[in-house]
């Protein structure tokens, strides 16, 4: 249940976030409270006691949510050091058994390399492709983009331009996200040559950028004109994937197999699997591959607990129910797959007062785009859980439409508070 006992943030959460933001350099925009560890399934506590209800899942990172008794289990048997080995020059059992883990739910796939984030499997996607194409001039990537912050990653970004403001990045051309995008391709590879064309990357359910479902013809008409001229394909699996779509990949939606795909959040780790690694030793490296051994015993036990739990097949069942509950609200453009949904408002301002005001009756959600609000509770969420959610959210909607709304308290302090930043 909810449990909401302080002003939000309460007072302990405002004096963390207070030292962090003068301390912090890369202090953004973060949710009003401070964890305190406890919670079950998902609903969590923070430092000052009160209890959310979390449909944000630590950004996809947490699809099991708070303290599902098998996660903790590993987490409580850990009894030696190190708990982070340098993988990829000295090896435990647990790298092998998260590879295969990992190729177990990849259908045709051969090998995988284990990194620590989702930019770094998205930057070792962009080092496959790119030992492959000997007379490459610039990568291709899709309007909306979100593909990590590292420099390679953010070449192939189209999302908010904040993120890329300054620095210096690779070549990159961009194709729009609807059915135009295989038009498009073909005058680059018309002017350029296909031999130019390093890669092609696309999300098969845009996340940061707003939630958006690619077209079935977009996505494969794309794919099979990089098949024709042998440009490499590459799936972003970082959010959408992992079973949160109802399938384990996101790409599986639309029968086709990219040469690369990237994954990482709910896998505790980042992963790039592919069938064309390159042959040469130390092309690809990374000293914590895979980060602790923690995180690979967490993941594997996740994918385990996902397929023993049939939750590919719960979230699709809860996406549609979601849908339907969210489709008697008032509210446009509702869309996404399994318990990957959002909806938009009527622009920036109006979805930023409703994060907030979400905030404050205890449930989190997160932005999408530029108006667009994202529902991505964990797996473990059941309907009534959802209905809750749902009724928080028609509540704080109908207060933030009331005629000269505006928020007010400390909350200010740490949010944009309706100002559309
Ligand atoms: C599709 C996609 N790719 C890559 C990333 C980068 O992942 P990380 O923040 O773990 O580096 C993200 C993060 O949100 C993402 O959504």
């Amino acid at each position: 249940m909810i449990n909401i006992k302080t002003k939000i943030p309460g007072p302990k959460s405002a004096r963390f976030l207070v030292e962090l933001k003068k301390k912090n350099g890369g202090y953004g925009v973060p949710h009003p409270l401070v964890f305190s560890g406890k919670g079950r399934g998902v609903y969590c506590e923070d430092i000052d006691g009160n209890r959310f209800l979390d449909f944000a899942s630590q950004i996809a990172t947490n699809p099991l949510g708070y303290n599902h008794p098998e996660l903790l289990k590993i987490v409580k048997s850990l009894k030696s050091f190190p708990v982070k080995y340098a993988g990829q020059d000295f090896t435990v059992r647990e790298h092998l058994k998260m590879i295969d883990k990992v190729l177990s739910i990849s259908k045709g796939m051969k090998q995988a390399f284990l990194s620590n984030s989702g930019a770094e499997a998205v930057e070792n996607a962009i080092k496959i492709a790119m030992r492959k194409r000997k007379e490459k001039k610039f990568t291709i990537s899709f309007q909306g983009a979100f593909h990590g912050r590292t420099l390679g990653a953010l070449s192939l970004h189209h999302s908010k331009p904040i993120h890329r403001k300054g620095y210096m990045l690779e070549p990159n051309k961009e194709l729009p996200f609807d059915e135009s995008a295989g038009d498009k391709l073909k005058d680059i590879i018309k002017k350029h040559g296909s031999q130019s064309v390093g890669l092609v990357i696309l999300e098969h359910l845009q996340g940061e950028g707003g939630y958006r479902v690619p077209e079935r013809k977009m996505v494969r008409g794309v794919y099979s004109i990089c098949k024709n001229n042998k440009i490499p394909y590459i799936a972003d699996e970082v959010q959408a994937g992992m079973g949160r779509t109802g399938k384990w990949w996101s790409f599986e939606h639309y029968g086709i197999r990219p040469d690369v795909f990237s994954a990482a959040k709910a896998l505790q780790v980042g992963a790039t699997v592919s069938n064309m690694f390159p042959d040469e030793p130390g092309a690809l490296s990374s000293t914590w591959g895979g980060g602790s051994v923690v995180d690979m015993m967490l993941g594997m036990k996740t994918i385990d607990i996902i397929k023993k739990e049939k939750l590919l097949q719960k979230n699709r069942k809860n996406g549609k129910y979601m849908m339907k509950r969210l489709n008697e609200l008032e509210v446009g453009n509702i869309r996404g797959r399994g318990l990957m949904t959002a909806f938009d408002l009527q622009d920036s301002r109006e979805r930023d007062n409703l994060v907030i005001e979400s905030a404050k009756r205890g449930l989190l959600v997160l932005g999408a785009g530029e108006k667009g609000i994202r529902l991505i509770p964990p797996y473990v969420v059941n309907k009534k859980e959802i209905d809750v959610g749902l009724s928080v959210l028609e509540k704080s909607m109908k207060e933030i439409r009331k005629k000269g709304f505006k928020h007010s308290g400390k909350i200010c302090n740490f949010m944009g508070c309706g100002d559309g930043s």
